[in-house]
């Protein structure tokens, strides 16, 4: 509870101590234009692409008391000068008698009190008109009248994020700042780069007359003195100077004086900063925005979007802290990953060329289809343009442009081109979807393949069904010396790259799955003889995995060109890992032995209190022989580290087994919000899942890292809610197969599901894990755990009992 605390009732977390151990942030806006904020007002914000049209200068890597973009300066004159500070805490560092962040759904809001002023900021991006909004309103919380000035700041980059660092004359050069007077005394300021003239301008501009402006950060701060962000020495000053830079770098700080506040009278301002192509293109929606009423819609709007999201899957089970989760911040963070992909966090900063993963966002799209399945459709099309001929995919590619390209594997053109897992991934995304929606009508979309002629046609083009069968018959083909897939470049673990290729385990059990996930589908569309190749496909490949992976106690996970095994206890380091036992169950190829053996020795050797490491022991030195794995120490990324996005793939198996008290122990353990009472070792957000713990090898044990943009978000969301609690749609019905820890009584849900709402009762008075006994719906008894399809909008009541 140090630094906050969570309060489902407003569905935020509330910030209550600005000094948090790391930057924490919120998404507002999505690619289209948005970023994120921080919890002391801070801002990134970018347009389209984050690497390439880049809007405020944030640099994460800066400690957190350092100027961070965005702020709001407050001044009161008293005796012969101002007293100035901001109500975000950064860059003044005052000392506050309150001071809130609510990170909210698509927004966050600051309230501060200090010197009997009180500010609520709310900070958001409209839906349909994108422009970042800061909505201030200040109270004058004295017994007597206050006269105040309101100076709101931002501070911007180069559009290109990465040249201000690599070219510190040019990019100054390049800059300048324009002010448009409008009668009323309003104001837009404008900035951009000389050379995007007449293609884009950004401005910062408000609702209240401004007195004055500066646009260059020198200037502002008194630079010639020495002047800092914490005290601009400008702001001792009456007016700003209303310079419009022509060079140099760039600002824009509104001066508006408030004028004489009452006594608990408050006054409010709103600012936009934006993007467009020409000002006066965009007059018209700065007016929009201008009018309170119009802001407030458009918060309005925001927060129906969240409730209509967030209301197609709400729990009640007795653990509150998992409600907490799936109820809110789980199936938001699914969302902003979905959105945001790789490209924007603050350990991801759109640059090098990354895009959007191939195969992060088949499985970022898993998390989203529950809530929003027509959204997560769009990008499972857009993957699919980037899939080959042959079947496999392209590693990346860039929504702005459709341009794909083969990741890291294009610096290293004696290794393969292509990762061996990437295109088995969709065929879960998609079976997934029709499951959910039942849009049989989607898999005879014709999608074109990636490769174009010399015009920049596709080549050839292909239904989505045929797609996900050319995923599986290029693995097929696509075997080593010992039958099993190769590795290509990478798999899944994308730090292991030999140099001489492998064969993987890993893309063996995705392909099982992807099997499995087609021979249901087909079997359900009728193509039989088509089910009956891909079982035998399957049962060959069960039979190869069983007669070269096993162990004795665990499944290997690589084969490497000369038949040496890694993940073996013959290895030095990276004797076991976590994927070769979880995905050997999640595909079906282990026997129920093999499958509980090798979960056991998961629990033995590679669990700890803060979640299971990837692998055990870590490498201990760099060895290009194996790759990016061993450029870290042990315990830290994938080199042994809790690389939490592999965590869920566990509980899924143990729900497999029937383990539903593992599962639920391996679930609790990474739930960030128990993390809120140990936070000083966890440093990162409560409220999101980050991608890394470091391991118990690490001196560090238990620090959390690279938050919110991970696979986890997805795979945490779907272990709680398909296989934990066991709701999972399905092409003819709704699944209910629990598999929960034996000391709950049962637990709630409504979910809605084709056109219905469902509201499901549990019911486990036998205290057991796993098993349906008898399922009722609307009080009727059906045979087996599966409630079928009413698509008639009205609510049903299923009540499942479980028990041996
Ligand atoms: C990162 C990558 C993901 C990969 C994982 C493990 O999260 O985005 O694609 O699977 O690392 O290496």
């Amino acid at each position: 509870m140090k630094y906050g605390y969570f309060n489902d009732e407003t569905r935020e977390y509330v910030i209550t101590n600005p000094k948090t151990p790391t930057k924490w942030i919120n998404y507002v806006g999505n690619l289209k234009f948005g970023g994120f904020v921080d919890q002391t007002g801070g801002s990134l914000i970018c347009k389209g692409d984050p690497a390439l049209n880049r809007i405020v200068k944030y640099l994460p890597q800066l400690p957190s008391y350092e100027f961070n973009g965005e702020t709001t300066y407050i001044r009161v004159k008293e005796n012969d000068s101002y007293n100035i500070f901001s109500p975000y805490y950064v860059p003044t560092l005052d000392k506050y008698d309150l001071y809130e962040c609510r990170v909210g759904l698509g927004y966050s809001k600051y309230i501060s009190e200090i010197n009997g002023i009180r500010t609520e900021i709310t900070v958001f991006v409209p839906e349909n008109d994108p422009r970042l909004i800061r909505d201030i309103k200040v109270t004058n919380l004295r017994t007597t009248p206050v006269e105040l000035d309101l100076i709101p700041v931002v501070e911007y980059t180069h559009f290109d994020a990465l040249k201000q660092f690599t070219n510190a004359d040019w990019v100054p050069q390049t800059m300048e700042s324009k002010l448009i007077e409008e009668e009323n005394g309003f104001k837009v300021l404008t900035q951009n780069a000389f050379m995007n003239r007449g293609t884009s301008v950004n401005y910062f501009t408000s609702n209240h007359p401004i007195s004055s402006i500066e646009s260059d950060r020198k200037i502002f701060l008194g630079d010639n003195e020495f002047g800092t962000w914490a005290n601009p020495l400008s702001l001792q000053n009456e007016e700003l100077s209303n310079y419009e830079a022509s060079r140099g770098d760039n600002i824009g700080a509104l001066l508006h004086h408030l004028g004489e506040i009452a006594p608990g009278e408050s006054k409010r301002v709103i600012t936009q900063l934006g993007q467009g192509e020409e000002i006066s293109r965009e007059q018209n929606s700065i007016n929009k925005y201008r009018d309170e009423k119009n802001v407030d819609e458009a918060f309005n709007s925001l927060a129906k979007f969240w409730d209509n999201y967030l209301s197609k899957l709400q729990v009640e089970t007795p653990d509150e802290q998992m409600n907490t989760l799936l109820n809110i911040h789980n199936p938001r963070q699914c969302y902003i990953t979905k959105n945001w992909s790789r490209d924007l966090s603050l350990y991801q900063l759109g640059f090098g060329g990354r895009g959007i993963g191939f195969r992060d966002s088949s499985q970022d799209v898993l998390g989203v289809i529950p809530n929003y399945p027509e959204d997560a459709r769009e990008l499972i099309e857009k993957l699919l343009h980037t899939q080959k001929r042959n079947g496999s995919a392209m590693h990346q590619f860039f929504a702005s442009t459709m341009e794909a390209n083969e990741g890291d594997s294009r610096e290293r053109p004696d290794r393969p081109d292509y990762y061996g897992d990437d295109h088995l991934w969709i065929v879960q995304s998609v079976c997934s979807y029709v499951k959910e929606t039942g849009n049989i009508d989607f898999l005879n979309k014709e999608i074109p393949f990636y490769e174009k002629d010399s015009e920049g046609n596709p080549q050839e083009s292909g239904t989505v069904l045929e797609h996900l069968k050319r995923s599986v018959h290029f693995t097929r083909n696509d075997t080593g010396a010992n039958g099993l897939p190769l590795l290509g470049f990478a798999d899944w673990n994308d730090t292991i790259n030999l140099p001489t290729g492998a064969e993987s385990f890993i893309n063996a059990h995705l392909y099982g799955k992807a099997l499995l996930e087609l021979i249901d589908l087909l079997e359900f569309l009728g193509e039989t003889e088509t089910v009956e190749t891909y079982k035998t496909w399957y049962a060959e490949m069960k039979e190869v995995v069983n007669n070269v992976g096993w162990d004795g106690e665990w499944y290997i996970r690589y084969i490497d060109h000369d038949g040496e095994p890694l993940g073996s206890h013959k290895n030095a380091h990276g004797q076991i890992y976590v994927n070769g036992q979880t995905w050997a169950t999640i595909s079906g190829f282990a026997t129920e032995e093999r499958a509980e053996t090798a979960l056991d020795s998961v629990y033995r050797i590679l669990n700890t209190k803060n979640g299971i490491k990837l692998s055990y022991p870590g490498f201990n030195g760099f060895d290009p022989n194996k790759g990016g794995i061993t450029t870290y120490p042990p315990g830290a990324k994938e080199n042994g580290g809790i690389f939490l996005h592999t965590n869920p793939w566990a509980m899924i198996a143990e729900t497999i087994v029937g383990n539903g008290d593992r599962a639920f122990e391996y679930y609790k353990q990474v739930n960030p919000v128990y993390k809120n009472d140990k936070i000083d070792e966890y440093e990162i957000e409560p409220y999101v899942y980050p991608q890394n713990i470091l391991g118990d090898e690490h001196p560090q044990f238990g620090l959390g890292r690279n938050s919110w943009l991970s696979g986890t978000s997805s795979w945490m969301y779907q272990a709680g809610t398909k296989y934990i609690l066991g709701i999972m749609a399905a092409y003819d019905g709704l699944i209910i197969n629990p598999c929960i820890p034996k000391e709950w009584d049962g637990f709630k849900a409504t979910k809605y599901f084709r056109n219905a709402t469902y509201e499901i009762e549990v019911i486990n008075s036998n205290h057991i894990s796993k098993g349906v006994k008898s399922m009722t719906v609307d009080g009727e008894k059906i045979e087996g755990n599966k409630a079928p399809i009413f698509n008639d909008g009205k609510t049903h009541k299923v009540v499942v009992v479980l028990e041996d």
